[in-house]
């Protein structure tokens, strides 16, 4: 049902993984990982902000070893790039947060377990302290505690609060594709199942016989509703009251490491380092919350410099490991990858996430080399000039030069 070793190893990069999915993933299920939100402006954007950098690699040093762990906090990382949290992944892939989890432990990078998982965190904590947790925050002060109290005694270390979804974005796309929440198994969501058989047998048919209906498990201290209860909606719109004075409570009540996701603000950085937190994720959603907000790229340099104490890490459109350099090199420490390893494991398991993870560590250590870095992580704003700087040619060609 899974790709075949074979047929993995004809993937050659990230995006390959994109075109597999979308022939083996019924189209609403393709579309709500693969979607941005309204237009797919961000979404674009977060592609297209790379193109405008370019790098300037240095020649003539020895790069026949090179070296791209990272340490964060202490903790020495196999690469600097690790996978961003994407709820319900156990239904695009089958227990798709469980070999996404496994296959970031064995590569020694790390995997951040979604809020909207449909797989309970105290049955992913124990594979590895490389697996992170990120929590939606509920909507009273009660439910954010022992949400909070939850994941601290199902042994996770690092918890990450996503802060861009105060309301429910708007997904039309998903809506055209047939998919929406609650899932509605309506006469075309089971026309798309019949023409995707290796999904529909493989991942949903299997997940509920052994499984059960899933649930979402995580966004509470307790199991949450069904993926087809109409209580869904109800459940995730109860966030547009939260504030600053809830981070606090979250910060004396956390004792491992606070990061915050979903920042593209200076100012909110800096106050996100004032109240605790230990590391930022500069992050649009990968395009999936409000359209037309900047491209993390554009945010990273001025957050980075504006918070040297603590780690910089960004999401949002990475696809190759040059687009990692680029973010690196403008003052990110890490780097988080969703659809990618979300496709990954949709059709192939464990081991398709982990060919994604070789496929883009090998191109890290081969972008650092051809950079003429011996370390990845000492990749700087030296090795990137803008593509066609506002007026360079004109020094040359007005003689000034
Ligand atoms: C997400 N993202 C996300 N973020 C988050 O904090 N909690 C979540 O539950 C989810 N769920 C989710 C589902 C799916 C299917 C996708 C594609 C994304 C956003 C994610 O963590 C990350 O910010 C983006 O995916 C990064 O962009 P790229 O790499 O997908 O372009």
């Amino acid at each position: 049902m899974l790709y075949s070793k074979k047929k993995l190893n004809s993937l050659l990069c990230l995006d390959d993984f994109s075109v597999a999915a979308r022939r083996y993933l019924p189209g609403f299920m393709y579309a709500y990982v693969s979607g941005g939100v309204e237009m797919n402006t961000s979404l674009a954007h977060n592609r297209a902000i790379f193109d405008e950098l370019g790098f300037v690699p240095r020649i003539m040093r020895d790069v026949s070893k090179v070296d791209t762990s990272t340490t964060l906090w202490g903790k020495n990382y196999a690469a600097p790039f690790g996978i961003a949290p994407m709820g319900i992944s156990a239904i695009s892939a089958y227990r798709g947060d469980e070999v996404l989890a496994r296959a970031a432990q064995q590569a020694d990078i790390p995997m951040i377990m979604s809020g909207s998982s449909l797989i309970r965190m105290e049955d992913i904590a124990p594979i590895g302290p490389n697996i992170w947790f990120q929590a939606y925050l509920p909507g009273t002060q009660e439910q954010i505690d022992a949400l909070v109290a939850r994941a601290a005694t199902a042994g996770f270390e690092k918890l990450v609060i996503t802060v861009d979804t105060p309301v429910a974005a708007n997904r039309e796309n998903n809506v055209r594709a047939g998919f929406s929440t609650p899932l509605k198994p309506t006469p075309r969501l089971v026309a798309d199942c019949i023409l995707h058989p290796r999904w529909t047998f493989g991942t949903l048919l299997k997940t509920v016989t052994r499984h059960g209906m899933p649930h979402f498990e995580n966004n509470y201290a307790t199991r949450g509703t069904p993926i087809i209860s109409r209580n869904v909606l109800r459940d995730f719109s109860d966030r547009s009251h939260l504030n600053w004075e809830h981070l606090r409570r979250i910060r004396a009540n956390w004792h491992g490491k606070l990061i915050l996701k979903g920042i593209l603000n200076t100012e909110d950085a800096r106050q996100a380092v004032a109240e605790g937190v230990d590391g930022i994720i500069v992050s649009n959603h990968g395009g999936r919350q409000l359209d037309g907000s900047i491209a993390p790229l554009l945010a990273l340099p001025d957050i980075a410099r504006a918070c040297p104490n603590v780690p910089i890490m960004m999401d949002s459109g990475i696809r190759r490991g040059t687009d990692a350099m680029k973010a690196l090199g403008l003052g990110a420490c890490f780097v988080f990858i969703g659809r990618p390893f979300g496709f990954a494991a949709a059709i192939g398991g464990e081991p398709g996430v982990r060919r994604a993870i070789d496929l883009f560590s090998t191109e890290v250590v081969r972008d650092s080399a051809m950079l003429g870095l011996t370390r990845a992580a000492d990749m700087g704003p030296e090795y990137l000039m803008t593509r066609t700087p506002a007026s360079h040619f004109e020094r040359f060609l007005n003689g000034q030069a």
